[in-house]
């Protein structure tokens, strides 16, 4: 645990050390959060039973309210009315998947200070019943327990430790300068025809670099057909999987559903390419390559073959799309904030010298690059929720929740909550730069919290730190119309419309 918080960011650390954290003890939970002592028992009249929500129907839960206020695609906006109807934390069930939803910075970081050895993440049956089914092992985004911990162990050195991390700052380049062509190549008039999939294809080939050690070349003009079809099946299974999450997976699978096959074909896919590389690499390995950013953990592996198939795999699906979709964001908020745009460039033009490529050396010494990205991912988080399932009987707030309930983290009801940050709707990257910030730490989470925290966090903002001084660099990222943008959820939150954002050379 202490190895774990001292790991824990500089700014969370603070807020633990300075506070005694435990409950917000009998107060009603749309008002501000009163943080007790450790040892305050729960209010004996708010039983799990008592907890406040949307009216739960037999069979559907409120599956028809989700669905009359737009559906499975609308639900991070839905889960975001119904804090502010029903305060910080309530109940609720969809179909037959019942949560109890959290949107308070204190509640969360009881719930950190109550963490055990192996944090769980609400079971993906679907992902599941598919392993089983192939006899797949499960990877990190799965796993539970020991076998998650042995698995995450064999990672997180590489993964988290920042020395490690900017080692790879050179690969992302190569890709970058890659990604710079291939912009200039694809751009009319300014435009970028589906921005998001060119952005697809460059988080695709670098998390395969840092991977695999070998280029796909699918940013080049003839691309590599098995990647693309790699990222397609990624976001079809993404697709599928949701709607799994709310109707009994045995049931799509003993009737062998459209969407059960959709979703077994793409996961088909994405193990079979994924395979045919961690092959290719470990057939290297043992003819001699031992370079690489993995290169001990492919020599020397406590996984089984099965394990690392699905641990690889699982990297691999874990970098794609969060890192392109964020990236995506952020060029979208910057075109609708010149100003913060002309600020970046200036801090670009201070630090990096002109002709250098910008690198890990140079991102250290550029405050505000870090701030625009915090502040893209507060208000346009790529994962809107994530989720943990309780091992033991737990206390929080004022509320006892029993062994197994399933808590929802709602990471974009804390980052657009008034109560937490001026102005929330405003894209404000100075917030996170004033001295004494009075930013909760825990009102920020969109990489998750704790010891299941997104393993490819760091790797993911160098990345996208960087993609952002290449491209502020040498173009004016402008706006081409102010018409209302929507987020949509298909997995993470994807724009609803093409981007109306242009790419005019400096
Ligand atoms: C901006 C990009 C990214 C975002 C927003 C993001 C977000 C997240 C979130 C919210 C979680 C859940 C954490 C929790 O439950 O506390 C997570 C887990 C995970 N992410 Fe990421 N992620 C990103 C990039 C990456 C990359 C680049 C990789 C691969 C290197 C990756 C691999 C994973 C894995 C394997 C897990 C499961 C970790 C575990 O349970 O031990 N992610 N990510």
């Amino acid at each position: 645990m202490r190895a774990q918080i001292q790991k824990a960011p500089a700014q969370l650390l603070e807020v633990l050390k300075k506070k005694s954290v435990g409950l917000q003890h009998c107060k009603p939970t749309s008002s501000v959060c009163v943080l007790d002592s450790k040892d305050a028992a729960p209010c004996p009249e708010h039983t799990f039973q008592s907890m406040p929500g949307p009216k739960n129907w037999p069979l559907l839960g409120n599956l028809i309210d989700i669905l009359r206020r737009g559906g499975l695609e609308k639900q991070h906006q839905t889960v975001m009315d119904y804090h502010k109807k029903f305060g910080k934390i309530y109940r609720m069930k969809t179909g037959s998947f019942e949560s109890v939803n959290i949107g308070a910075p204190c509640l969360l970081e009881a719930l950190y200070r109550k963490e055990g050895n192996y944090p769980q993440r609400l079971e993906i049956k679907p992902w599941k019943a598919y392993r089983d089914m192939r006899d797949e092992a499960y990877g990190l985004l799965i796993l539970e327990g020991k076998d998650w911990q042995r698995v995450r162990s064999t990672f997180q050195q590489k993964f988290m430790k920042p020395t490690e991390v900017v080692k790879l700052d050179g690969k992302i380049n190569e890709v970058l300068a890659d990604f710079l062509n291939r912009i200039g190549d694809v751009r009319v008039n300014g435009k970028i025809n589906d921005l998001y999939f060119e952005l697809n294809k460059w988080s695709f080939e670098t998390i395969c670099y840092v991977l695999y050690d070998k280029r796909f070349g699918i940013l080049q003009e003839n691309a590599n057909e098995e990647a693309t079809d790699f990222i397609t099946a990624i976001k079809t299974m993404m697709n599928m999987f949701g709607k799994m999450m709310v109707t009994p997976v045995s049931l799509h699978k003993s009737l062998n559903t459209k969407t059960w096959q959709d979703h077994t074909a793409a996961w088909d896919r994405i193990f079979n390419i994924a395979k045919i590389y961690i092959d290719k690499k470990l057939k290297r390995h043992s003819s001699g390559e031992t370079d690489g950013f993995l290169s001990d953990i492919y020599h020397n592996c406590p996984l089984t073959k099965k394990e690392m198939y699905a641990a690889i795999t699982e990297l691999q699906i874990g970098g794609v799309e969060t890192t392109a979709n964020s990236a995506l964001w952020a060029i979208f908020n910057l075109s609708r904030n010149p100003h913060a745009q002309d600020k970046l460039l200036k801090e670009i033009k201070e630090v990096v010298p002109p002709g250098q490529v910008p690198c890990a050396e140079h991102i250290k010494n550029m405050p505000y690059l870090k701030a625009c990205l915090k502040e893209s991912m507060r208000l346009s988080p790529s994962i809107p929720f994530t989720s943990r399932t309780l091992d033991r009987d737990t206390v929080l707030g004022e509320y006892s929740l029993p062994k197994g309930t399933v808590l929802m983290i709602n990471t974009q009801a804390l980052g657009s909550n008034e109560e937490y940050f001026d102005n929330g709707k405003q894209f404000i990257p100075e917030r996170w730069l004033e001295k004494k910030t009075s930013i909760n730490p825990f009102a920020h989470v969109p990489f998750g919290i704790g010891k299941r925290m997104c393993i490819g966090r760091r790797l993911a903002e160098l990345q996208i730190q960087l993609a952002l001084c290449w491209l502020v660099r040498d173009y004016k990222i402008i706006a081409t119309d102010y018409e209302p943008v929507e987020a949509i959820h298909t997995g993470t939150l994807v724009p609803n419309r093409e981007l109306p954002v242009g790419f005019i050379r400096r």
